[in-house]
């Protein structure tokens, strides 16, 4: 069995352990991987790279993507679409694992249903925006960063007594925005799936100094709909803007200013949340996706009765153990 690996998209905290994972499953098996470069442009173009033992040796903590990325759509080329299959035939491959968001995964879910293609999809992203996962890896990782940053603007935004506008990543979703401000305790979260006005923010942080707090965290979405702020004219093959083109963070910080008097700065955390070594939970995830593309498990958080929450030990169930066996020796 020769299986290829791409990945597409943005890179993420997490890519390179999934590669880790899917290649000591394979080779364990007696099959060959072979890595495909720069996301589909590799397919379309032709360029592979055999990945062995020693390729995929010392990943798990590595962050990025070592066989490349792109935001190459192939049925958005001129005759992409074979030229993915050709060069897929060439390479001798029997099976593509494309590890991707919404956009990779699309291609992946077209070429299957349009030309039966054999394609396993893992889903990625730091966004946590693909609706049938609880989590993707880089989700965590990329919160906890936020977390840390807010954390961090905290302490100077005391000692200031002033406003901090922070923007996150999330492309049309907040959950980045949301997961990172809770735990950072942040004041006001502006989000694009609750488009609160900059009034009612305002009105937020106004009350908070009133109380005697002369210091606010703001976090907001790059993608939150900000009066008067429009998208990039550039959209990529799959015809998304650049949103961090639009500046909302610095619009927002203006306004509140503006609007409230009191000082007010902006940091834009930008690719640093998609930067550097993956969390343990986002390796862990990732490794387990690429054992097993298939199994999602969910953690959601739910109410048991107390009886029920201590009745007996949770041990390491058979399957967990199977993940951390695939590695051993
Ligand atoms: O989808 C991941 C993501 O980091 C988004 O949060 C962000 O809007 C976008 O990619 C940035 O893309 P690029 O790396 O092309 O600037």
């Amino acid at each position: 069995m020769r299986v290829g690996v791409l990945t597409g998209g943005g890179d993420c905290p997490g890519l390179n352990a999934v590669i880790r994972a899917v290649g000591r499953r394979v080779m364990t098996r007696g099959g060959e991987v072979v890595g495909v470069l720069e996301g589909w442009k590799g397919l379309v173009d032709g360029l592979f790279e055999p990945l062995g033992p020693r390729e995929i040796s010392g990943l798990l903590p590595r962050g990025g993507t070592i066989i490349g990325t792109t935001r190459t759509n192939p049925f958005k080329l001129e005759g992409g679409v074979e030229k993915v299959l050709a060069s897929f035939e060439r390479a001798g491959l029997d099976a593509l694992v494309a590890i991707g968001g919404e956009d990779t995964l699309g291609v992946a879910s077209r070429l299957f249903e349009e030309r039966e293609f054999p394609v396993v999809g893992v889903p990625k992203t730091i966004d946590n925006d693909l609706s049938a996962t609880d989590y993707t890896f880089g989700f965590d990782t990329a919160v906890w960063i936020a977390t840390e940053a807010i954390d961090r603007l905290h302490t100077t935004a005391e000692s200031h007594n002033r406003v901090m506008v922070v923007e996150v990543m999330g492309r049309q979703t907040g959950w980045i925005a949301v997961m990172s401000g809770i735990a950072g305790g942040a004041d006001v979260i502006l989000i694009p799936e609750q488009p609160i006005s900059i009034d009612d923010a305002c009105d937020d942080i106004r009350r908070r100094h009133e109380r005697g707090k002369d210091f606010s965290i703001v976090v907001v979405s790059e993608g939150y709909e900000l009066e008067g702020a429009s998208d990039a004219e550039d959209v990529d093959q799959f015809g998304h803007a650049r949103l961090s083109e639009r500046g909302v963070g610095a619009a927002l910080a203006r306004e509140i200013e503006r609007r409230t008097g009191y000082e007010t700065r902006v940091t834009v955390l930008g690719h640093v949340q998609r930067g550097g070594s993956p969390t343990p939970r986002d390796r862990v995830l990732a490794t387990r996706y690429g054992l097993k593309a298939a199994d999602l498990v969910g953690d959601r958080i739910v109410d048991v009765p107390l009886k029920d929450a201590t009745a007996e030990l949770k041990r390491v169930p058979e399957e967990w153990y199977a993940v951390a066996k695939a590695f051993f020796g």
